[in-house]
């Protein structure tokens, strides 16, 4: 079996639904359930022996030793963090502790299980650890797209706390030979995304009438994978990834954000006309820009798909499509995850924002 942290969250659970699709090995999923952590997006698995769901935190040492004890898996795949670049600006403390001090915890607890296996199971097992682009910084128009060669350039407190948890990911292997493998993606989008990044909020807002607030000149570009097709490029990396070794993901599909704002509002002007005739375009509301806002980030994955034929399945146009008819066939699902503490970090980020 394999255990999964963070698989109650956006990618996690898409990850989780998608393991269970593809593969009939069990899974033990562990999550704390943070304010981004929803049981409800794997509701399709009640009663689903396939999937067993622990409440716990990847910083408790213990927790995380008694599973891998209990458990044996064979691998970790660890999407658990603080992943919102806004909420790292408004407070840091969550990412240092989470995504630095979790992971070296996590890290700690299986250093200690893989000791204990034999020989024939250390050979065959893995760490995987659930990367960003953002870990590189920001690019110049005309640089090119970001390999597993650039230099660690991290920029916002969320993105410095994943440089440093590949930081120690890395030396793991290089110290105590932990077999890891490291992913790097980019931008992801899809079902169950949490609706206080651009797309899921764009979606959620213009259906409610609200501003669909553009930070600055709307011309940041970042690279858009669906995100099925991150799931697929994790099962690949874990199947038939080289320890030690790091790999780009992403979905050839950069894109500035005022673009990605217009195709949601063409979208839902065709699928769900606002009754005054009007586009959803007129909503748009250009708001004061993010502090120390990176403006390009884009993905060569070249090396993932020449050493083990990943590449992504879905087309800008398909998968945001299928994203827009998801939220607006999941009216429920988006009126459970605004719950009060949804309301209030709106207020916080937006508030002070002048149009
Ligand atoms: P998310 O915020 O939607 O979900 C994170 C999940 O981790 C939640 O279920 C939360 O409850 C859980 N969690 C948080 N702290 C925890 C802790 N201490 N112990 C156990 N569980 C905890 O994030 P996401 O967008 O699904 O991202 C998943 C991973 O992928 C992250 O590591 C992120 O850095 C990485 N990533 C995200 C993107 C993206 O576009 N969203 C792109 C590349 C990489
Ligand atoms: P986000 O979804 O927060 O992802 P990240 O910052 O990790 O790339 O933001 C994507 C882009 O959209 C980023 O350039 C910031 C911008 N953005 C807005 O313009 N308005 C918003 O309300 C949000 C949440 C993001």
């Amino acid at each position: 079996m394999i255990l999964v942290t963070g698989g109650a969250g956006f990618i996690g659970s898409n990850f989780v639904l998608d393991w269970c699709k593809h593969s009939k090995e069990p899974l033990i999923n562990l999550d704390k359930l943070t304010y981004a952590g929803n049981v409800n997006n794997l509701q399709s698995l009640q009663g689903n022996l396939q999937h067993t769901f622990v409440q716990g935190d990847i910083a408790d040492q213990g927790v995380m030793a008694d599973l891998l004890t209990k458990y044996q898996p064979r691998a970790v795949v660890h999407f658990a963090a603080e992943s919102h670049v806004d909420r790292s600006i408004h407070g840091p403390e969550d990412f240092i502790q989470t995504n630095i001090v979790g992971t070296f915890r996590l890290l700690e607890a299986t250093r200690a299980y893989f000791k204990t296996l034999d020989a024939k199971a250390q050979t065959a097992f893995r760490y995987l650890h659930v990367s960003t682009d953002e870990v590189y910084g920001s690019l110049k128009p005309a640089d090119p797209a970001f390999t597993e060669k650039n230099i660690y350039e991290p920029n916002s407190p969320y993105s410095a706390s994943k440089a440093a948890s590949d930081h120690l990911v890395r030396a793991y292997h290089h110290t105590y030979g932990l077999p890891v493998l490291t992913t790097n993606c980019s931008n992801n989008y899809g079902p169950y995304h949490f609706p206080e990044k651009l797309i899921p909020l764009m979606i959620v807002n213009a259906l409610a009438g609200k501003p669909l607030p553009v930070y600055g000149d709307g011309m940041q570009i970042r690279d858009w994978l669906y995100v099925t097709d991150h799931c697929s490029a994790i099962r690949r990396v874990l199947e038939a990834g080289t320890p030690g070794e790091t790999y780009n993901v992403g979905g050839w599909n950069e894109k500035p954000n005022i673009e990605i704002v217009k195709t949601i509002c063409a979208l839902l002007d065709e699928l769900r006309p606002k009754t005054d005739g009007t586009s959803y375009t007129g909503q748009i509301s250009y708001v004061t820009d993010r502090p120390g806002h990176d403006r390009r980030y884009a993905i060569d994955a070249t090396k993932i798909y020449q050493q083990l034929g990943w590449k992504p399945a879905e087309t800008f146009d398909s998968g945001i499509r299928k994203t827009v008819q998801w939220y607006l066939d999941h009216a429920d699902w988006v009126a459970q995850v605004q719950s009060g503490a949804y309301r209030e970090w709106v207020d916080a980020n937006y508030a002070k924002r002048a149009a």
